[in-house]
C-alpha cells in the first residue's frame, strides 16, 4: 500500500505521542513537507473536529478528537492480527461493497477494510437499498480471501452477524437478537444488516467481501419511509450516542477473532455462537421462501447454515434462503 496520506500519519504519531507534544520539524521530517505544509494539516484536522493545541517552543499535541471515521483513528489501539491491517476511510462513496470489491480485484491484501462516513448507493439484500445518511452510522466492507468451498461461503454472514451481536451487546443494556439469516434486532427492530459477495471458481473463492452497515446514531427522522421492516439504532434504543470508532475497533476485533477461529475449528463454534443471540429456536413460525411459505416450529440452524423448520408430525425442511415471521404460539 502506498504511504498513508499526510493526515492520517499525523494522526497516527499523536496517538502514539498521547498526551505529549510533537515539534513541527519532527512532523516535518516525518512526512517528508514543509513546515508551512504541516501547518495547513492541521488546518484541516481542526476542521475536521480535531481539538489541536500549538505552541511555538514545543510544537503540537492532540487535546480531543471528534467521531469521525478515518483509518488512523479506528487503527489507535486495534490490536487485531488480519482485519484492519489496511484500512481505506472514505468520506463518501457509492457502496463500500463495491469499493472493496473493486480492491479485492487489484489484489489489495486479505483483511482490508472498506469504512465510509456516507454512501450515495449503499446495498441491501434482493437489490433493496441501504439507508446510508453521513456522519451517524456505522457502514464497512471486510476483504477476506477464505480457503473454502465457494459453497461454504454463506457460513461467513453468520460469522459476521455474531461479530455484530457481540459488539451491541457490550454497549450498556443493549441485548441484540439474530434474525436469520442476515439480519440484527434490537427490541424486534432492524438494527444492522449484512451482505456479503463474493467472486468465485468451482475450485475455490477468490475473495468474499463481507458488508456490514449498523445504525448506530440514526435519528427517527432519517430513516426512509417505505421501510419494509421497522428499524432502529443503537441511540434510539439506549437514548445515548454510540462513538463509531470506538463500536468499529470493537467490531473488527471480533470479525478477527472469530475468522481466525473458523480458520482453525471450522463452522460449528460459529453456529453455537450464532445460536446464542438465536431467540426463536422453538417457536412457530412463518417462512416466505418468495415461491411458498413453510410454516412450522424453528429447530434452529444446521452446519450449512440453513433454518430448520419442523412441521406438525416433526418433519423437518432445510431452508436455505427466506424472511422469517414468528407467530403467535
Ligand atoms: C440488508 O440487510 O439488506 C443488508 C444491508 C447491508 C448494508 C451494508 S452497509 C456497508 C456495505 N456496503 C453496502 O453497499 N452494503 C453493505
Amino acid at each position: 500500500m502506498e504511504r498513508p496520506a499526510p493526515r492520517e500519519a499525523i494522526l497516527d504519531l499523536f496517538h502514539h505521542r498521547g498526551d505529549s507534544f510533537v515539534s513541527g520539524a519532527e512532523l516535518s521530517a516525518l512526512l517528508g513537507i514543509s513546515r508551512s505544509a504541516v501547518w495547513k494539516q492541521i488546518g484541516v484536522l481542526r476542521d475536521l473536529g480535531y481539538q489541536i493545541e500549538a505552541i511555538p517552543s514545543r510544537g503540537y499535541r492532540l487535546l480531543t478528537t471528534p467521531d469521525t471515521l478515518i483509518a488512523a483513528e479506528i487503527q489507535a489501539g486495534l490490536s487485531t492480527r488480519l482485519i484492519g491491517r489496511e484500512i481505506v476511510s472514505l468520506p463518501r462513496t457509492d457502496s463500500t461493497n463495491q469499493r472493496a470489491t473493486e480492491l479485492a480485484e487489484a489484489g489489495a491484501v486479505e483483511g482490508t477494510v472498506v469504512i465510509a462516513e456516507e454512501q450515495s448507493l449503499g446495498k441491501g439484500r434482493l437489490g433493496r437499498r441501504w439507508a446510508s445518511p453521513p456522519g451517524v452510522n456505522l457502514y464497512l466492507s471486510v476483504l477476506l480471501r477464505p480457503p473454502i468451498l465457494p459453497w461454504d461461503a454463506p457460513q461467513l454472514t453468520f460469522l459476521s452477524a455474531v461479530a455484530v451481536a457481540r459488539s451491541i451487546a457490550e454497549e450498556p443494556g443493549m441485548a441484540p437478537e439474530v434474525k436469520w439469516p442476515n439480519d440484527l434486532l434490537l427490541g424486534g427492530r432492524k438494527v444492522a444488516g449484512l451482505l456479503n459477495e463474493m467472486r468465485a471458481e468451482t475450485e475455490g473463492i477468490h475473495h468474499v467481501v463481507l458488508g456490514v452497515g449498523v445504525n448506530l446514531n440514526m435519528t427517527a427522522d432519517q430513516f426512509p419511509a417505505d421501510l419494509r421492516y421497522p428499524a432502529t439504532s443503537l441511540r434510539l434504543e439506549s437514548g445515548r450516542a454510540v462513538c463509531r470508532s470506538a463500536f468499529a475497533r470493537r467490531l473488527l476485533g471480533h470479525l478477527d477473532a472469530l475468522y481466525d477461529e473458523y480458520l482453525q475449528s471450522g463452522f460449528e463454534p460459529v453456529r453455537i455462537a450464532w445460536e446464542a443471540f438465536f431467540r426463536l429456536a422453538g417457536c412457530p413460525v412463518e417462512v416466505d421462501c418468495q415461491q411458498r411459505l413453510v410454516r412450522g416450529t424453528v429447530r434452529g440452524i444446521d452446519s450449512d447454515g440453513a433454518l430448520l423448520v419442523a412441521d406438525d408430525s416433526g418433519r423437518c425442511e432445510r431452508i436455505l434462503a427466506g424472511d422469517v415471521r414468528p407467530l403467535a404460539p
